[in-house]
């Protein structure tokens, strides 16, 4: 039996769409308004309850990340850090982890993926809960080609999984957010690699689906998702973020708030956390948290 949930960042690739802003820079460690990209994937896994977690970059920046998260305490969670040495695709970080995640099962996020809408968390807990399979999860762009694509019958069952295909089927993109049983490891292992020499995702998702145990859910309208993996997305995400922050100010992404409402910190390591940022916006909001938690 699993009885536990373990989370994977993906923070590599070269980012070589980016250049030259992602020479000297890891493009997860880009600013998204007012915090590090990676905040969001991260704050995404902590939603879903999941409280070990393993990022994944390459050898020249897994410092960096380090550096921003240390051992994760500060958020009531545990962070190990790997390197992926090449760009092998997404489906290498199940054989990078085999040992983290050991029995249990696995939620996989891309480190430039966005989530932002109602409802979420809702989501987040249905495809943890799920025992068995796969949960991933699509979402209405006008430009499938740069994604994964899946069709739908009438019905709104999935009809077929293409990885970036000239020709799309639908404008259905999968987006960077995937819940797995524990047979991800040997699936991956199982699979070949794609003409550009990876370990493609779509290739996993594939066999879920051909063994019937592939579950779409379909993030309606009104909500938000974004992969900043060009300059317009990436600063068309900063405005969102800034819009919403500004307008309700409410903090999208603040992982101290997340763990403090969750109870995995005390209220001394948040004050600590409000010392750490203090003279900063981020730190104001902290201190409104915990005045307005007493
Ligand atoms: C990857 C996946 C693709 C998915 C996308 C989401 O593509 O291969 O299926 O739709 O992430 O961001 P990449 O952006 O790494 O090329």
């Amino acid at each position: 039996m699993n009885s536990n949930r373990k989370g994977i960042i993906l923070a590599g690739g070269l980012g070589t769409r980016l250049y030259p802003v992602t020479i000297g820079i890891s493009k997860q460690l880009l600013p998204v308004y007012d915090k590090p990209m990676i905040y969001y994937p991260l704050s995404v896994l902590m939603l879903s309850n999941i409280r070990e977690v393993l990022i994944i970059s390459t050898p020249e920046d897994i410092g960096k990340y380090e550096l921003v998260f240390g051992d994760g305490s500060q958020f009531g969670i545990k962070i190990l850090y790997k390197i992926q040495p090449n760009p092998g695709g997404l489906a290498e970080a199940f054989l990078i982890g085999e040992n983290f995640i050991g029995n249990d099962d696995v939620t996989l996020i891309l480190g430039d993926n966005i989530f932002h809408g109602p409802g979420f968390e809702k989501y987040l807990s249905k495809a943890s809960s799920r025992k068995k399979g796969a949960t991933i999860f699509s979402y209405y762009v006008v430009d499938p080609e740069r994604f994964g694509v899946v069709e739908f019958d009438r019905s709104g069952k999935a009809i077929s999984i293409e990885e970036k295909p000239k020709k799309p089927k639908s404008n259905f993109a999968v987006t960077g957010l995937y819940f797995y049983d524990n047979n991800v490891i040997d699936i991956a292992k199982s699979i070949d690699r794609s003409e550009r020499g990876e370990l493609e995702i779509s290739d996993v998702n594939k066999v879920y689906f051909k063994n019937n145990n592939l579950n779409v859910e379909s993030l309606g309208r009104g909500f938000a998702w974004f992969d900043s993996g060009t300059h317009d997305s990436l600063i068309e995400v900063s405005q969102y973020i800034q819009a919403i922050e500004k307008r309700q100010g409410l903090k999208v992404a603040c992982l101290e708030e997340i763990a403090f409402n969750k109870n995995w910190i005390s209220k001394n390591l948040f004050l600590q956390q409000i010392k750490k940022f203090s003279n900063t916006p981020y730190g104001e909001y902290l201190k409104r948290i915990i005045i307005s938690s007493v």
